[in-house]
């Protein structure tokens, strides 16, 4: 099958929990382009992880940390980008993206997320007392906006090799 030639960044947007990191790596590899997280290069900039920025800063702090590299990253050439579930949200971020950017919303289901969030890493925005709830709440304020990507990809249970075709079926 053909692998599509990329000339500008390809940005996987969605929530914690959608696979952005695991698809966008393996996408990256089949693209043969550099694969870089956003969450992680944040906490290269800022010398401390994403739980700390958080709990010392607060989020919106966070959100101009986040806004920034993700600034600098789509001008350093074709990338596959992971982005945190929240970056599309900051209006400004995401106009930066719609501009630059072939953005991908990977659009997973409720019993999805928990499954893949309840098993793994702390985030710092489910550490509430209901964080199904919070799970719920967040996907609701954010999937209308979620659908402003310019392509959505739904990511299931399906081995992540398929999800990474869909991405690359729907980019060519
Ligand atoms: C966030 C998602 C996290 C991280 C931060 C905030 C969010 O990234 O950026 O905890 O607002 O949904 P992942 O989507 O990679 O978990």
């Amino acid at each position: 099958d053909s692998i599509p030639a990329l000339n500008r960044c390809l940005v996987l947007v969605g929530m914690m929990g959608a696979g952005k990191s695991a698809v966008g790596r393996q996408l990256a590899q089949r693209l043969g382009l550099p694969f870089l997280d956003a969450d992680t290069e944040i906490e290269k900039a800022a010398g401390c992880s994403i739980a700390e920025i958080f709990e010392q800063y607060g989020e919106a702090h966070f959100r101009d940390g986040e806004r920034r590299v993700i600034a600098r990253l789509v001008d350093d050439g074709p990338i596959v980008l992971a982005t945190g579930g929240g970056a599309f949200m900051d209006a400004d971020t995401r106009a930066l993206l719609k501009e630059k950017a072939l953005t991908v919303w990977l659009n997973a289901d409720f019993d999805i997320l928990w499954d893949r969030v309840s098993r793994r890493t702390h985030r710092p925005l489910l550490q509430t007392a209901d964080p199904k709830g919070t799970l719920k709440r967040l996907m609701t304020e954010r999937y209308p906006v979620y659908t402003e990507a310019d392509i959505t990809v739904v990511s299931d249970e399906a081995p992540k090799d398929e999800t990474v075709n869909r991405v690359l079926a729907a980019v060519s």
